[in-house]
This record gives structure tokens, sequence and C-alpha cells, in this order.
């Protein structure tokens, strides 16, 4: 079959590689029908993942039809047409049982060898996330094995179409959860840092659990003006205005807003100082995206991050977080959890992901979808792929 291959930083290869067989009872074998590409891809890309090898498959962004599955898949036959969420979770551990899916205990058990703890709890494994997330082969690709079948995949109902129900895999959940950790509810007034996809959803998310006022702040202008078009967002570009946080204040009778969620993550564009420290990896993250949170976020407010963090960061204001009394969710996706009430919601009309793909692709043309994607060419919001 032809996948998409990591061949080093900024390096991505689309090629010929073995077809994916079933291995164990619970396993599908999928036909993939549609693949995103997603910002945490874009770290891979970056070559700030540790854990890659050569010739891995990327993504975790897919959908298809099931080709095959294994003896011990209930529920699922071939031919059926299904959504795959990134975490691979087995339903039944100590975490699974407190829907705590991204926590998975039994679907990563490589990641304590990898980082020499010999007591770390290991977190789920995700499709095409490197080997310290369970080295699993991912779904930009004409096939893709999904194991655990029981547990992740979706059904969809005819009439919806791959692009609607697309982003149950990732993007829709991480904006909900986003904005439901950040406990956002009617009349809330929330600011949103990144406007990536994202930092879309999260908007979307925010509005429709009843957020009144969104503040957006980015530095792409394009993005900005989206998701002021969309979402009805006021835009800040950190650009042209150098302290966000210092205009929400202003514009808050100087209190913060209620909640603000962090759609940035480790590689925020921070001072020179920063990046020539993460650079020398005497700081391991870029603490500028968190800062702007913390000083945003009114009293007794919430700051919600999906973005992914990777390490420590010394320029993070714990005694200001403290004297605000804030309150702090962050995390990876469980995925699991969301996806049937959002795809209802899909259903019913009342949420609409695809409004922010920008670009489709073919699989054959991935590469160049990652540059383009990376590089924030020809407006570019989201790139779905087929293969
Ligand atoms: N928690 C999860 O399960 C989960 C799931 C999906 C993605 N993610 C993470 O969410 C983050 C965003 O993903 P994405 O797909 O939107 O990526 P993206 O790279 O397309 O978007 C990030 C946006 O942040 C902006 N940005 C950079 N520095 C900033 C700063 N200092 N202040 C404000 N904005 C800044 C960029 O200009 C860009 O538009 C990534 O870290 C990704 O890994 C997490
Ligand atoms: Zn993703
Ligand atoms: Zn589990």
């Amino acid at each position: 079959m032809r996948a998409l291959t990591y061949q080093g930083a900024k390096d991505v290869r689309v090629e010929t590689v073995p077809d994916p067989v079933i291995t164990a009872n619970d396993d599908i074998v999928l036909r993939v029908t549609a693949t995103a590409i997603c910002g945490s891809d874009l770290h891979i890309y970056r070559g700030k993942i540790p854990g890659m090898k050569d010739g891995d498959i990327l993504g975790h962004e897919f959908m298809g039809v099931v080709e095959d599955a294994g003896p011990g898949v209930n529920g699922l036959q071939r031919g059926d047409r299904v959504v795959v969420p990134f975490v691979i979770a087995c339903g039944s551990c100590f975490y699974c049982d407190k829907t705590l899916f991204a926590a998975c205990e039994n679907t990563n058990t490589g990641r304590g060898a990898i980082l020499n703890k010999k007591n770390a709890t290991p977190g789920a494994g995700l499709f095409g996330y490197s080997h310290l997330y369970g080295g699993y082969a991912g779904g930009q690709a004409e096939y893709v094995r999904v194991p655990r079948a029981n547990v992740g995949p979706l059904k969809i109902p005819e009439g919806l179409n791959d692009e609607q129900v697309l982003f149950l895999s990732d993007i829709l959940p991480t904006g909900y959860q986003a904005a439901v950790n950040a406990q956002v509810g009617p009349g809330a007034c929330v600011a949103i840092f990144g406007a990536g996809p994202v930092g879309l959803m999260s908007a979307l998310c925010a509005r429709f659990l009843g957020a009144q006022q969104i503040f957006m702040v980015d530095h792409n202008e394009y993005r900005l003006r989206f998701a002021a078009e969309t979402y009805g967002v006021i835009p800040i570009n950190f650009d042209k205005d150098e302290d966000p946080a210092e205009i929400i204040l202003g514009a808050t009778n100087g209190h913060g807003v209620d909640a603000t969620i962090d759609a940035v993550g480790f590689e925020a564009k921070g001072s020179a100082l920063e990046t020539a420290l993460t650079a020398i990896k005497l700081e391991g993250s870029s603490g500028k995206a968190l800062r702007q949170c913390i000083a945003a976020t009114r009293r007794g407010g919430v700051v919600s991050v999906p973005g992914v963090y990777a390490g420590f960061i010394h320029g993070f204001l714990f005694g200001d977080a403290f004297d605000k009394g804030l309150t702090f969710k962050m995390g990876q996706t469980h995925a699991q959890k969301f996806m049937p009430e959002l795809l209802q919601h899909i259903a019913e009309g009342r949420m609409k992901p695809e409004v922010i793909i920008s670009h489709r692709m073919k699989l054959e043309d991935a590469a160049r979808g990652y540059e383009i994607f990376e590089q924030r060419q020809e407006e570019c919001r989201k790139v779905v792929l087929t293969p």
C-alpha cells in the first residue's frame, strides 16, 4: 500500500510499504477514505518528538471502511463506515473505567523503557505518534490496522459525508474537552490562544456551550479573520499588539476572562531568549502562551490547556497562579468519551466542524500538504487527504 512515512525532520515521503494485517482478535483493518494533518503532526515534522524511527507511518486523524475484522470484534463488520479516535484504549483498565481513555494502561507498554523511568505510568498509545506512544502505524495511508476495535471506532450513519465527521477523530473532541475543562457556560467570557484547527474547534465549542465573548490571539491574520467571521471572536494579533493579556484585561474592567484556552503548546512563538534556551535544551518548552493565559485569566478562573507540552518550563509564574486562585486543566483528549454526543450534534446540524477545511489533496501529495500547513502558505487552516 501507499503511506506517508517519516524520514527525519522536514522529510516525509509517500512510499510503498507492506499492507497491514490483523494481529489480535479485536483488530480491524480499515481502508482509509479520508485523513487529516494535525498541528501535533507538525511537532513530529519539525523533529521535536523523540522516539521516531525512519519509515514510521504518520497520521492519527482518519476514517474509512472496515476491510477485515478479527474474530473478537463485536458490532463491526466488513463494509461498515467508521471514524477512529487518535487514542488507543482498552476500555476496561483502572483509567478507562473512569473514562480517562488517554491514560489507558494497556496500550502503551514501551514508554517506561524509552524514558528510562522504572515506574512511569504509560499513558495510552496513539496512532502514528512515535514509539513513545506505542509505535503504532498511523492512518495517513491507504490502509491501517486499528487495535482495540471494540473501544475506539464509531459507526457513522448514512447521510453524513466524510468531511462532516472526520474531525471526530481528534480536533473536535479536543476543542470540546478544552471548552468543558474551561467550564464554559452561558454568558462566559473566554480567551483562546492559537487560531489553528484546535483553537478554531475550541471557539466552535465555546460558542456551542454559550460563551458570550471570545477573544482570540494569534499572529496569522488570515486565521484570525476566519475566526472572527465564523465564530464572532474578537481578534488580537500579537505581532501588532505585543501584550495580548494587557488588551484582554483592558477590555474586561481589569478582571480578565473567566477562562483561557492555550491551543498553542510548547512551540509557542516566544522571546528570542526563550527560543535560544529551548534550542540548547536549557528550557524544555516555550512558556509564552501559558504565561499570557495566566495573566489574562480573572481571579478564580480556569486555564485549560489542550496544546501539547513536553518537559520543563522555568518561566512559569506559579506565584501568580496561586495568588489568583486559578484552576488548571490539561492533557490529551479522552476522545472516546465525547465522540457519540458530538456525532449527534453534527447529525442534527448543530456543529459544522468541516467549515475550517482549506485544502483537499491526494495522499500522494501529502508531503506538500505538510509543507503548506507548516509554513502557513496559501492561507492554510486544515488539510484533508484522500488516498
Ligand atoms: N490535547 C490533545 O489531545 C491535542 C489534540 C490535537 C492537537 N493538540 C495540540 O494543540 C496544539 C494546536 O494544534 P493546531 O492543530 O491548532 O496547530 P497549529 O500549529 O496549526 O496552530 C497553532 C497556532 O498557534 C499560533 N501561535 C504560535 N505562538 C503563539 C503565541 N505565542 N500566542 C498565540 N498563538 C500562537 C500559531 O500562529 C498557529 O496559528 C498543538 O500543540 C497540538 O499538538 C493537542
Ligand atoms: Zn491531532
Ligand atoms: Zn484502558
